[in-house]
């Protein structure tokens, strides 16, 4: 049965600056360009972000290979460490100021909608050095000093713009589980900084407000990796377990995006716990007051939870499992290569919740996608990587997010993570998720099947189950 989409729906793909461009001609590291200075074992290969996919030299001709596939809508960052010149007092680097100029322009010459994040995980490294990074308030106003001079040099023409690309994985990664440097294990840390994520993005909402961007149809909102919590059975154990991975893993963001304040539950164990935020008044009048116009939903794979085998009180660093352990659910569908699960069904359930608990804000899912390893293994004689698993993996996830339109969820678009194969944090080339393909040692780009088969969806504006 056909199943056709909103009239004018986002089609396209989402990547990031520090995953794309490489470091030709930066001024500063951020964080990961530092952690791969110090420490390249830790990333797969020994592979760092210097040339990722080569973006700063070839995005005219990789813009245009995103076109000949249909994209409509592609999301991007500008990179803090590249677009300022002096962090304390954000005067701009002029090839930055150039550089993006020529990107937003290369994007609209192509009739490509230019999405615009403004963090994707890296904060310049002398931030963390000089101030502690987001632990400070004070590089929440630096960053919104930077925002102003994105919003002064692109708001001519890029018209929608994102605060942040999943805040939670900076708490997490770098504050919690170790997986981004600075690796550190600390709780009330983590806690300041999610807080301080939130303040950022208000205050930077209340910014593009003052200067008058709704006026000329700007829209601004942030993108949250929301990732469904499915408790392991109906025990009461195993449901509170749940609420609480919930509370933590999606409401810490999309209570104040949306509704302008924290989850009550959650500010009580964290005061209980003694790992609470320090907040003022006036902050939590700037949250209320500067929520998103829309949001960006990444969604790569459902979050199933039990009890925890320890108790609550257990003695030891704070560490949100303390209340909730991860589940293996028997006879799970598995993407192996990456170790997550598939399950599109979630997409449908995170319609449903946007349109029933917050406010039917318009939304589209701003990532998601199959990392798979080793795709060489499916490259034909024609050099063309014949990705049927991934075009299978969309279509699922796209019959689901119509069933979720169908019963008037607000979405208005579907991006796919990535347009482009590029570099990806530790684990730098080793999962490839583009539709796109990149040799990382000639860098010659590939049109995968997947990206013939999106280029029809898009033609059609619909699928064919
Ligand atoms: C998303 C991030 O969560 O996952 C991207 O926003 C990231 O930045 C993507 O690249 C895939 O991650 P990985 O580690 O599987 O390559």
């Amino acid at each position: 049965m056909e199943k056709v989409f909103p009239k004018n729906f986002w089609w396209g793909a989402a990547t990031s600056g520090p995953q794309s461009e490489g470091r030709f001609n930066k001024k500063h590291a951020n964080m990961f360009d530092y952690w791969y200075d110090i420490e390249p074992e830790a990333f797969y290969n020994q592979v760092g972000p210097d040339t990722a996919s080569n973006f700063y030299n070839s995005f005219r001709e990789d813009i245009k290979l995103m076109k000949e596939i249909g994209l409509n809508s592609v999301r991007t960052s500008i990179q803090w460490s590249r677009l300022i010149e002096d962090l304390d007092t954000n005067t701009l680097n002029e090839d930055g100021v150039r550089f993006y100029n020529e990107v937003i322009d290369e994007f609209i010459k192509n009739d490509i909608r230019i999405v615009m994040n403004l963090h994707h995980f890296d904060l310049p490294v002398e931030l963390y050095h000089k101030y502690g990074g987001w632990e400070s308030k004070k590089v929440v106003d630096l960053f919104v000093g930077f925002a102003e001079k994105c919003f002064e040099l692109f708001g001519d023409r890029v018209k929608e713009w994102v605060t942040h690309n999943e805040p939670m994985v900076v708490v997490d990664g770098e504050y919690l589980y170790q997986f981004h440097y600075p690796k550190l294990v600390d709780g009330k840390k983590a806690a300041q900084v999610a807080y301080n994520l939130n303040l950022a993005s208000a205050k930077v909402i209340e910014k593009f407000k003052e200067m008058g961007m709704h006026e000329k149809g700007d829209k601004i909102g942030t993108v949250l990796n929301l990732t469904p919590t499915y408790p392991a059975s109906s025990s009461q154990e195993d449901l509170h377990a749940a609420e609480i991975a919930e509370l933590w893993n999606n409401k810490l963001f999309l209570e104040p995006a949306i509704h302008g304040h924290f989850p009550e539950k959650l500010v009580a164990i964290l005061t209980q716990d003694g790992v609470i935020w320090e907040s003022t008044a006036e902050e939590l009048q700037i949250i209320a007051e500067n929520t998103i116009d829309f949001l960006g939903v990444n969604f790569y794979h459902p979050n199933r939870v039990k009890a925890p085998d320890i108790a609550p009180n257990s003695v030891g660093d704070w560490m949100p499992t303390r209340y909730y352990d991860h589940y293996e659910m028997p006879g799970r569908r598995m993407n192996i290569d990456k170790g997550w699960e598939i399950y599109p069904k979630a997409v449908y359930d995170i319609a449903l919740n946007i349109k029933e608990n917050y406010k039917n804000i318009p939304w589209f899912v701003s990532e998601n996608g199959m990392g798979v390893s080793r795709e060489e293994r499916f490259m034909n004689s024609d050099g063309i990587i014949e990705d049927d698993y991934r075009i299978d993996f969309i279509r699922e996830h796209l019959e689901w997010l119509h069933r979720g339109i169908e019963e008037g969820s607000n979405c208005f678009g579907y991006h796919l993570w990535t347009p482009i194969d590029c570099w990806s944090w530790g684990n730098a080339y080793r999962n490839r998720y583009g539709f796109i393909s990149n040799n990382i040692h000639t860098q010659i780009k590939t049109i995968k099947k997947s990206g013939r088969w999106i280029k029809e969806v898009i033609e059609k504006n619909s699928l064919y189950s």
